[in-house]
């Protein structure tokens, strides 16, 4: 098969969602469809429940599980999908961020009775800021929630993206009878006794059709002036748009009764990018280049403590990724060559030969790759957007064990590259203050400490908010402020300056009052430059 009919098969996307929304539940059912998984709760079990945090051996397991489904992919419709997990848990959400830059596109789940909550607002963010298409799924329409078209006003407002509804419910909680698909033009009803892919499908050509209201009684004139303000309110829905990022369809459903998940997966099909173009340091690179070119998005750390060998995810990006051949690790300025890498079909680890555009394998790794790093096959360039965001929670490291110091800094600087948290050093005395985005990893870096690297250490917390990124032409003004914000200066894993404030008011003031430097909440300045 030629390299472009592969990329065109294949379409790479995450779903993410506030916690609870239903993100594993809509996984699970699109596994189903996919014919990856045979029964229903096979996915549940990644999941990293609440109640586990203070139980680490459990959150190890539940990561080593999650390996096998970080990236899940099956066939449909002839196309190839690779579903990449994003963890749900809130303190993982770097994790998330940093998966979106190996994606093409999304699907955003939100909780009817719910609407908009906090970690979606944080995640539209980034999709935003790199552009990635977005298709919402309204979840658990089989519960009270709010008025379809006051959520698609939420969505709008909230989420700071123009939306267009394909498809309409009819109804809400125990009211609801099912959703009309404005696309097809078919009106799909709902059963709650009924879980299984088959439903009653109604094919309607015209709305005026009386078969509807036999079917829905007075709802079916609701329908009408739903469909008709739907009409007169939101634009057209152009698929380009999709593509560019500027307007997000909406589909609405219940994945807990797989209702609407099948009408997702096909628009899903017809409307999501095949794997894009990735930015580089020396321009795009297109996926049809016949040269192979991949970058690191993610690594974990293997479950036994005795082989400190780490499994790293391979985003490939161009050409053809082949087991047993030599790539350039374009950093570092070595060759490597890879004899068992993985692909994961059917939520199983399968050695594989070849890998395309849009395909994730996973590398084993004995310490060699960072997240970010670049592949190829000995081209000089190295991809770019893969930021570190500002963490919200500063600690302290104090050794403990003065015996183990050597043991500590290695284990910190493994674990940080890993990406369980950022590392950023203090001078005078070479002070280590971890930055996260969650209390848990504090606890998963101490655990981890103790028990990969033999190395024993508290927190101190400090009090600070935001870590931002500093630049400037004005070499002066920066040394003053390095001066004087001493205290409040650190630097970050590749010698980076960055600021660390400890309220909005305070970087507001340093912006005022330095205006010749510039402070960037993310640590890749281009994508984000405020
Ligand atoms: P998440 O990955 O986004 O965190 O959410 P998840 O799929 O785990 O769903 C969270 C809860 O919401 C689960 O209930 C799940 O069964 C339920 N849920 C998901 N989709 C729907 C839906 O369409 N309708 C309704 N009514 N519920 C839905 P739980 O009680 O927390 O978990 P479990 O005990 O059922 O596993």
């Amino acid at each position: 098969m030629h390299i472009s009919e592969e990329i065109n098969k294949r379409k790479t996307f995450g779903i993410i969602s506030h916690p609870d929304a239903g993100k594993t539940t809509l996984t699970e059912k699109l596994l189903l469809f996919g014919g990856a998984i045979q029964v229903a709760g096979a996915v549940k079990n990644n999941k990293i429940k609440r109640t586990a945090t203070s139980d680490f051996m459990e959150i190890e397991k539940q990561r080593g599980i999650s390996v096998a489904t970080s990236v899940m992919t099956f066939e449909y419709g002839g196309k190839l999908i690779n579903i990449l997990d994003t963890p749900g848990h809130k303190d993982f959400a770097e994790d998330t961020y940093r998966t979106l830059t190996a994606v093409d596109s999304v699907i955003l789940v939100i909780d009817a009775a719910n609407g908009v909550e906090e970690q979606t607002e944080k995640l539209m963010e980034v999709c935003r800021m790199r552009d990635i298409p977005v298709l919402i799924f309204v979840n658990k329409l089989d519960r009270e929630g709010k008025d379809a078209f006051d959520l698609l006003d939420e969505l709008e407002e909230k989420l700071d993206i123009k939306v267009r509804p394909l498809a309409w419910p009819i109804g809400i909680g125990a009211d609801f009878k099912g959703v009309y698909n404005i696309h097809k033009q078919e009106l799909n009803l709902f059963d709650s006794n009924k879980t299984e892919i088959e439903k009653d499908i109604v094919k309607i050509t015209d709305i005026n059709d009386q078969q509807i209201d036999d079917i829905l009684g007075s709802q079916g004139e609701v329908l009408r002036s739903d469909l008709e303000l739907i009409e007169g309110v939101y634009d057209d829905f152009e698929p380009e748009e999709y593509e560019k990022a500027q307007i997000a369809p909406v589909f609405f459903g219940s994945a807990l009764y797989n209702f609407g998940v099948q009408e997702l997966l096909e628009s899903f099909i017809e409307l999501a990018p095949s794997p894009l173009s990735r930015p580089t340091n020396q321009g795009d690179i297109e996926p049809e280049r016949e040269d192979f070119s991949g970058f690191i998005f993610k690594i974990h750390a293997n479950l036994d403590p005795n082989h400190r060998n780490r499994l790293a995810f391979l985003r490939v990006c161009s050409g053809t990724f082949k087991r047993n051949t030599f790539y350039k690790h374009v950093r570092a300025g070595k060759n490597f060559k890879f004899s068992n890498p993985y692909t994961f079909m059917a939520q199983s680890k399968l050695v594989v030969e070849e890998a395309f555009p849009g395909d994730v394998v996973g590398l084993y790794d004995t310490g060699n790759f960072k997240i970010g790093d670049t592949l190829t096959d000995g081209k000089e360039f190295m991809f770019k957007g893969i930021p570190s965001f500002s963490p919200e929670l500063f600690r302290e490291v104090q050794n403990q064990d003065p015996m183990k110091t050597k043991q500590l800094e290695k284990g910190l600087l493994q674990l940080t590259e890993e990406g369980v948290a950022q590392l950023f050093i203090r001078q005078p005395g070479n002070v280590k203050i971890l930055g996260t985005v969650g209390d848990l990893q504090f606890e998963v870096i101490q655990y981890r400490l103790k028990h990969e690297y033999g190395a024993s250490c508290n927190f101190k917390g400090l009090p600070f908010h935001k870590a931002t990124w500093i630049t400037t032409d004005n070499q002066e003004q920066l040394n003053d402020f390095l001066r004087i914000k001493s205290r409040n200066i650190v630097q970050d894993k590749d010698d980076n300056w960055v600021f660390l404030a400890e309220s909005p008011f305070l970087l507001d003031m340093a912006r005022r009052d330095y205006p010749d430097l510039v402070f960037h909440t993310t640590s890749e300045f281009k994508v984000t430059a405020e």
